[in-house]
């Protein structure tokens, strides 16, 4: 049962100290967490109202009513009794000022600001460049390969009928990984100079027929400047069937360009070499700047230098030494591969006049 003030009769000693006892431990027993609010407040007016609260019946009911010989006792126990009371309530007090400037903070939290944005990335253009080859190549029925970037001399050179110490090797600047002197050459490591290793892996994990495109990364010790990096990109096409000729590659091909630059594109075979083909040609396309004409603006195309073409791969007909080191049957299929720079043809597209821009991650060329 909730506590009341009782009346006294009883002032002795031991009755006082007996009520003012009991009056605290109510208090006790009642007290509540200031945080939940309305409990708080009604506990809080029941014990220090001025009109009527505990406190101010136990003064009058208690010390105004007490003999004149008890009073300053009594006086006394009233003092100390309001003084517990009082530092419990100022407790709950400071939380309660504390709440209520939190509020405050909270109201002024304006949510009509804008909220913190993310920006959304974005493919990079080699990438891009690179998934747009990939899907030309796709729609003719192509699957995709991929091959590791550390490479060995065997699939990088060898079967690729590139002998040792044959000075077509120099042609691809290599980076070999140091230390190997004691492994036989076949197995010594290098970056891969092109993804043509890929074409070998591609044919030793499949039989004819097979149209695959390899799309990745390369490397060449080439020092860096507008239109050399150490790293760049490169596709890798390979057919073979039976009955596959140099007319294929030509269509195959001038397709692709056709899709990659726009159907007014011509293309043209220039005689080159390749060990790994036989016969070997660099593609080239008509200018796309001037239209193939080698002049525009009044003056000599910059883009082709007057020439009208601009080259853009390289490509051939298997050699048919290299069905040989994938166990392919040289008198029963043949086949074309071609391979091209991704950078080159990105930087064409975009018309990108730097080539190390690709690499530097600059948002503003990203962008
Ligand atoms: N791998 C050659 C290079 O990097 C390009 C190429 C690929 C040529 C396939 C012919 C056939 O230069």
């Amino acid at each position: 049962m909730a506590y009341s003030v009782p009346k006294l009769t009883d002032y002795s000693a031991n009755a006082l100290r007996k009520a003012f006892n009991k009056a605290k431990s109510a208090f006790q027993d009642e007290i509540v967490e200031p945080d939940s609010e309305a409990a708080w407040k009604v506990f809080r007016d029941r014990w220090m109202a001025r009109k009527n609260g505990l406190l101010t019946q136990i003064n009058d009911l208690w010390l105004k009513a007490a003999p004149r010989e008890t009073k300053r006792e009594v006086g006394q126990l009233v003092n100390e009794l309001k003084q517990f009371v009082e530092q419990e309530i100022a407790k709950g007090r400071a939380f309660e000022e504390a709440a209520a400037e939190l509020g405050v903070a909270l109201d002024r939290l304006d949510i009509t600001l804008p909220g913190i944005r993310r920006p959304l990335g974005a493919e990079h253009p080699i990438i891009k460049t690179m998934n747009e080859i990939v899907s030309v190549f796709r729609n003719l029925g192509y699957s995709v390969e991929e091959g590791p970037e550390i490479e060995t001399d065997y699939y990088n050179f060898e079967a690729l009928n590139f002998p040792p110490n044959h000075p077509a090797r120099d042609t691809q600047d290599t980076l070999f990984i140091a230390g190997q002197e004691s492994k036989p050459l076949r197995e010594r490591l290098l970056l891969r100079t092109h993804t043509s290793p890929v074409q070998i892996r591609s044919m030793e994990k499949m039989k004819p027929p097979l149209r695959v495109v390899c799309p990745g990364k390369v490397h060449r010790n080439d020092a860096p400047d507008a239109t050399h990096s150490p790293i760049f990109h490169q596709i890798e096409g390979l057919a073979v069937d039976t009955n596959i000729t140099f007319c294929d590659l030509k269509g195959t091909l001038d397709h692709a360009m056709k899709a990659l630059f726009g159907s007014s594109v011509k293309t043209r075979f220039y005689p080159s070499f390749f060990p790994f083909t036989e016969p070997s040609a660099d593609v080239q396309i008509s200018c796309i700047f001037c239209g193939g004409k080698g002049y525009r603006d009044g003056g000599r195309c910059p883009n082709c230098k007057g020439g009208g073409w601009i080259e853009l791969l390289g490509c051939g007909m298997v050699d048919p030494n290299v069905y040989g080191f994938v166990d392919y049957d040289p008198t029963k299929v043949s086949g074309f591969a071609f391979g091209m720079g991704v950078e080159r043809i990105a930087i064409l597209k975009y018309g990108v006049d730097d080539i190390q821009l690709f690499f530097q991650g600059d948002v503003r060329f990203l962008e």
